[in-house]
């Protein structure tokens, strides 16, 4: 038996990933790769340092490993890709055709590549968006992500490596940060309001994006990857959706538990990203094929969030 890789393992879906795949498969069949360093919880894993836009460090990570299935989660956020858009480029579609090329070289049973909600565009239905919809995203994550998944497509359909993936809404965890995302502000809320401190967000008020809660977007991933391939009738870009808020209704819903805590408003250029993307989405074709729910609603993840942060109790 083989090797399952996480490129991307320290970020903040990889570090909630890492004690599901090792309950799974056991430690040491599971294989770490970042470009930043291995936090020390982690210093029992195989960790390695890896740039994935270096293919042949990549293929020589793969083929020592005998790497089996792969979750590619390396990419560069949407508010990090419009600071430097080259190394957006490079990193999330150049990384992901690499990952593809020596998937298929190397004969790796199955790959895992999330995508986002960012593939969507202003020309998209605000609500309710199905799978196959108008995409014409602005940001270079947006456009490498979409990329990501037609390559996805694409690799399933001529080459036959099973490649599978699924469009994440912003994600809310405790665990580890977001990195450079422009939902971010939902998860720096929480640590602000557990610390007693004011908040100003960058996000304006009334601004409402798709939202979902870790422990769904793990058991989502998972679910797609344990799923039987001839039910799949889409690869690399099912929607997958939980609630949706706006930024003053996360203050709302906060100030519930801890009264005092405010919020300031102050939008930046995330604005601009946040307003290409939909309010709602569907996700009955996950649903369906594989069976997604999403266990938590809005309310009980503040809650869930606020005991874990700060031992708030409703
Ligand atoms: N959370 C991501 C971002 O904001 C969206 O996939 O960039």
């Amino acid at each position: 038996m083989g090797t399952t890789l996480i490129t991307g393992a320290y970020g903040q879906v990889g570090q909630e990933l890492i004690p599901i795949l090792t309950r799974k498969f056991g430690m040491d069949r599971v294989v770490l790769a970042d470009i930043v360093k291995a936090p020390e919880k982690f210093s029992k894993y195989s960790n390695h340092n890896l740039d994935v836009t270096d293919r042949e460090k990549l293929e020589k990570l793969m083929s020592d490993h005998d790497v089996e299935y792969i979750f590619h989660l390396a990419a560069i956020l949407s508010a990090s890709g419009e600071k430097n858009p080259g190394k957006a480029f490079l990193t999330n579609a150049i990384g992901t055709h690499n990952i593809l090329e020596a998937a298929r070289e190397l004969s790796v049973k199955r790959v895992m590549i999330p995508s986002t909600i960012g593939v969507f565009s202003r020309e998209t239905p605000r609500r309710n968006v199905p799978v196959n919809t108008v995409m014409k995203p602005r940001t270079m994550y947006g456009i490498t992500k979409v990329t990501g998944e037609m390559l996805g497509n694409y690799y399933f359909q001529k080459f036959g490596l099973d490649v599978r993936g699924l469009r994440f809404p912003g994600l809310i965890s405790y665990t580890a940060p977001p990195g450079g995302g422009t939902t971010d502000y939902s998860v720096e809320m929480f640590h602000y309001a557990v610390r007693r401190e004011k908040y100003s967000c960058y996000i304006a008020r009334d601004t409402v994006l798709p939202m979902m809660y870790m422990p769904d977007a793990m058991g989502a991933m998972m679910a797609l990857f344990d799923a039987d391939l001839q039910r799949l009738r889409f690869h690399s870009d099912y929607n997958i959706s939980a609630f949706s808020f706006s930024p003053a209704e996360l203050e709302a819903a906060i100030r519930k538990r801890i009264p005092d805590f405010t919020v300031t408003y102050a939008p930046d250029y995330r604005q601009e990203i946040a307003e290409e993307w939909p309010e709602t989405i569907d996700s009955s074709e996950a649903a369906r094929d594989w069976g997604f729910r999403a266990e938590y609603s809005m309310d009980s993840m503040v809650d869930d969030m606020l005991l874990n942060l700060g031992g708030v109790r409703r």
